[in-house]
């Protein structure tokens, strides 16, 4: 095992992590779904896919390094977010989260000199900088459309998807 075992445990949180995102982001799709917002439903599947692929590189990288990967349980998603709004801003504060648990991660590797991992992380530091003006971006759409213009959203939305399939 080329890592710590307290690396190989702080990684596999982190794949928890990187579900529960998932799991929250999959929630917040079918919400929306039920709010006629069919577009931002699709942004928002897509974001859970992009969370679980995050969760299979990390558990790749474990087992690339001769780690164990140990999957815990996952909690419940929050649950009746009610306005568009209301998600745009939960993905936001998940991805600033997201963000802090990386760098927890980034400095547990630099104390432990650990070069392989801090390699190995420093695509995801880069990849959280995107998610976060992606979410930025998404939240201040929602709040210039405003409550009654949703459906103008959607359409900016999806001509933005067209531009940048991968959000
Ligand atoms: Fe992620
Ligand atoms: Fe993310």
């Amino acid at each position: 095992m080329i890592f710590s075992k307290a690396m190989n445990d702080a990684l596999n949180k982190q794949i928890g992590n990187e579900l529960f995102a998932s799991f929250s982001y999959r929630q917040m799709a079918f919400e929306l779904e039920e709010l006629g917002l069919k577009i931002f439903s699709t942004r928002f599947h897509q974001q859970a896919d992009e969370e679980h692929e995050h969760a299979m590189k990390m558990a790749k990288y474990i087992e690339d390094c001769g780690g164990h990967v140990k999957l815990g349980g996952i909690d419940a998603p929050k649950t009746g977010h009610g306005t568009c709004k209301a998600m745009a801003e939960a993905a936001l504060e998940s991805e600033k989260r997201v963000s802090r648990q990386i760098f927890d991660l980034m400095n547990l590797a630099e104390s432990e000199k650990d070069h392989s991992t801090r390699s190995f992380l420093k695509w995801f530091v880069d990849e959280q900088v995107e998610e976060i003006a992606s979410m930025s971006d998404l939240l201040q759409l929602v709040e210039m459309a405003g409550d009654g213009n949703l459906f103008l959203a959607e359409q900016r939305l999806s001509e933005m998807m067209k531009a940048d399939p991968h959000g």
